[in-house]
């Protein structure tokens, strides 16, 4: 059987993540990125899949380089009537072309602001009218269904907040220990393909999905959410799991839904107590992404086997294995995923 465009995209990864790491971060030791120095705060616009890596690279700006930053859908900035100052503004686009996006920025623009676009094509509208440009160099994206872009734009975005930390004087040799070894965590985790197409068999008969996390994994919850509707067009619901169990569960009460839990940290103890909670009242099946646990009885655990307190490789791992996972149950639905129905990749006015 021929390969799809996403499955060679999704494939490409390693290589691609060690181009990065290659073009970006000098002599193993030295970030060197078009972007301004002495940055406080950060907001980045972006829509779709840019926008969950957005959103995971707000909590990484925080944790790594201790800088406020937050993540906003483009249609909703263009909404904002009060817009904060002194602040850098990153717009996230594969394309550089997304209208939203592209008038978040001249809008920022119109006002003096600093924008910086991290893109997959240079030369895009967006690359032009930045002030700082950081090009992903996924290649070109040729799968409606974006993969290859999203985890490049992750690792320009990490790169950047390594960058901001090291000009603090902070201690980044555990950001560099996770830069080389990033290329081998991806490749274990496309090599999980057998087991997640047995998770995909499992899933694909449900009628409902729902998929759950707390914390930085919640955007990677969005982002399969996302990639599955995308491809296999069933009805994937994300939720928050501590928001879930607000009402939302109900849902639970219908025997053909299924719950995802997706993890890039330990099992945490509320967690736990809920999943537990939802399994005494509703009995659904389980599964979870992202760790192991021998203290809940899941129906499937998909895990990389990384160090557990390393929630930053189990992001990118955790990203590779929901693209397989969307690939898997799109082929098992018959879906031709590289001509997703009446989807286009690039979302403009025209
Ligand atoms: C998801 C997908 C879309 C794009 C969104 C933004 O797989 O392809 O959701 O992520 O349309 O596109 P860019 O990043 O080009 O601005």
């Amino acid at each position: 059987m021929k390969k799809s465009h996403m499955e060679i995209e999704i494939k490409q990864q390693p290589q691609i993540i060690s181009k990065i790491i290659d073009a970006y971060f000098f002599d193993n030791e030295k970030v060197i990125i078009d972007a301004p120095d002495d940055v406080d705060k950060i907001i980045m616009v972006a829509s779709g899949s840019s926008y969950h890596c957005a959103r995971c690279a707000a909590e990484i700006f925080g944790d790594v380089s201790n800088i406020e930053a937050r993540a906003i859908y483009s249609s909703e900035f263009l909404l904002k009537k009060v817009i904060p100052n002194h602040a850098l503004y990153i717009f996230i686009s594969q394309s550089g072309e997304t209208t939203d996006t592209l008038s978040a920025l001249q809008k920022v623009k119109q006002l003096g602001m600093q924008t910086l676009c991290v893109t997959n094509v240079e030369n895009s509208t967006m690359w032009k009218a930045a002030d700082y440009r950081v090009n992903c160099l996924a290649g070109e994206e040729q799968s409606v269904a974006s993969t290859k872009a999203l985890t490049a734009q992750m690792l320009c975005l990490y790169l950047l907040a390594i960058k901001y930390a090291a000009d603090k004087k902070s201690d980044i040799s555990k950001q560099i220990k996770n830069l080389q070894v990033l290329p081998d965590v991806i490749q274990r985790s496309i090599n999980l393909e057998g087991k997640i197409q047995t998770l995909a068999k499992f899933l694909y008969k449900y009628r409902d999905i729902v998929i759950a996390a707390d914390g930085v994994s919640y955007a990677l919850a969005k982002e399969a959410c996302l990639k599955i509707k995308e491809t296999s067009y069933i009805n994937v619901m994300s939720h928050i799991l501590g928001e879930f169990m607000h009402g939302h569960l109900a849902v639970l009460n219908n025997k053909k839904t299924i719950l995802v839990y997706i993890s890039s940290d330990e099992l945490s103890y509320s967690a736990i107590k809920n999943l537990e909670k939802i399994k005494a009242d509703y009995n659904p099946p389980i599964c979870v992404i992202g760790t192991s646990t021998d203290r809940l009885n899941t129906s499937y655990n998909i895990d990389c086997n990384l160090d557990s307190d390393n929630y930053i490789l189990k992001i990118f791992s955790n990203l590779v294995i929901i693209q397989i996972l969307a690939l898997k149950i799109a082929e098992k639905l018959g879906r031709d995923v590289d001509k997703p129905k009446g989807l286009r990749k690039i979302v403009t006015e025209n």
